[in-house]
């Protein structure tokens, strides 16, 4: 039975990589009888366009209907003077809120044609393989209260809540010690337990996860000694499990391990496995429509869609064996040192669809 995926491109670079994408989703199809059909809806400032909404009505229903949601970026500098809650980013924390996307894994890969694009050693990120378990639908991102107020002075305070709930903290663990078991066994709780309650209550709750997965192994760290870490000794992480806001800057971090953040894939799940796929980089408003975008993360989160939603896991393995090959080839885009073939975010989709 063909599957319903939606497309939601978004602003900036979001059309161009997400084009890309389709078109390798359009040659499995053909190729493997995989069987996508596809759909598009706005998002973003482009919902905010269509529907003076960033989240439209009728982009939310079709995500619901979807088996699967891929999504491009959103943001831009044209949308940064709206009111907040029609700012492009508001579209995508409300569909991440609305399907309730909790559990977002972005794993860093350091592909080995890539070892030397990284902006450390060759020898600190070879092998690298690391499983980021960011929460996404708590935490300081959502918590009330939060708004800018006037204080009797006169002056104004702009106030936000960090806020975990025992059974938020307990399903995210879990998705964390889940993943470990299935990788080298290691889950790394980040947080700020020597300043914030809402740390304090996250270490207790994971340290009770823990004891159903007896076969792995729990550490925690603070959020300052783990930044420092990514950058002094990645490889020695195996799946780091953290809060909304630690996740998101951490993964940018550890995007650049891998020789640029334009290939770091992401999946956002729900309880039921249920996912929206998206790139972790942003909209790149600096080279939007110059066809310089590396489109090398959105393809990857299809292959996490193919595996994780889809029940596809051959099509995602072609996929990933794909994109390990036109890098082989030395095809780069502008964000990738190296190679020998400088290209652009067309012909590096079109060379991924070709090898697959
Ligand atoms: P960004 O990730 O868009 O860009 C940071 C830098 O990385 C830029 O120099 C950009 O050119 C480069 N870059 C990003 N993706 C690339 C790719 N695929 N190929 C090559 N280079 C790439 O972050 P930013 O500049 O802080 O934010 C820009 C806009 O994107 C803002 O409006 C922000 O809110 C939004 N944003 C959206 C998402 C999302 O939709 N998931 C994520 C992050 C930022
Ligand atoms: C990300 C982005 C988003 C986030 C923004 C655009 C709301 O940075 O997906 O990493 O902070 O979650
Ligand atoms: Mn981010």
């Amino acid at each position: 039975m063909a599957q319903k995926i939606l497309l939601l491109p978004g602003d900036g670079i979001g059309p161009e990589i997400t084009a890309e994408a389709r078109r390798v989703l359009e040659a499995l199809n053909k190729r493997y009888g995989v069987g996508c059909e596809m759909e598009t809806a706005p998002i973003g400032g482009a919902g905010y366009d269509a529907a003076g909404q960033p989240l439209p009505d009728e982009t939310l229903r079709l995500a619901r209907e979807a088996d699967a949601v891929l999504l491009g970026a959103v943001g831009g500098p044209q949308y940064d003077a709206l009111p907040r809650d029609v700012r492009p980013e508001r579209g995508l924390l409300a569909i991440r809120s609305e399907l309730g996307l909790f559990g977002n894994l972005r794993p860093a890969i350091l592909y080995p044609q890539l070892a030397g694009a990284s902006a450390l050693r060759e020898d600190v990120v070879a092998g690298l393989d690391i499983l980021i378990v960011r929460e996404l639908t708590g935490g300081i991102y959502f918590g009330q209260p939060r708004g800018i107020r006037t204080l009797d002075s006169g002056e104004r305070q702009g106030f936000n809540t960090e806020v975990y709930s025992e059974s938020e903290i307990e399903r995210i663990a879990r998705l964390a010690f889940a993943a470990a078991e299935q990788r080298q066994g290691r889950v790394c709780s980040v947080d700020k337990a020597n300043v914030l309650e809402s740390s304090e209550l996250w270490r207790e709750v994971v340290e009770r996860v823990a004891a159903d997965y007896p076969g792995v192994e729990l550490s925690h760290m603070y959020v300052d000694n783990a930044a420092m870490q990514l950058v002094r000794a990645p490889k020695q992480f195996d799946v780091v499990v953290t809060g909304n806001l630690f996740g998101d800057i951490l993964s940018d971090c550890a995007a650049q391990l891998t020789g640029s953040i334009g290939m770091l894939p992401s999946a956002s799940l729900d309880e039921h496995g249920k996912g929206l796929y998206e790139p972790v980089h942003g909209s790149a408003p600096d080279i939007a429509g110059q066809d310089k975008a590396n489109p090398l993360a959105t393809i990857l989160s299809v292959a996490m869609m193919l595996r994780y939603s889809l029940g596809a896991g051959e099509a995602a393995d072609r996929v990933e064996a794909a994109v390990g090959a036109v890098l082989e080839e030395g095809l780069r885009t502008p964000d990738l040192q190296g190679g020998n073939r400088p290209v652009g975010t067309r012909e590096m989709g079109e060379a991924v669809a070709g090898r697959l």
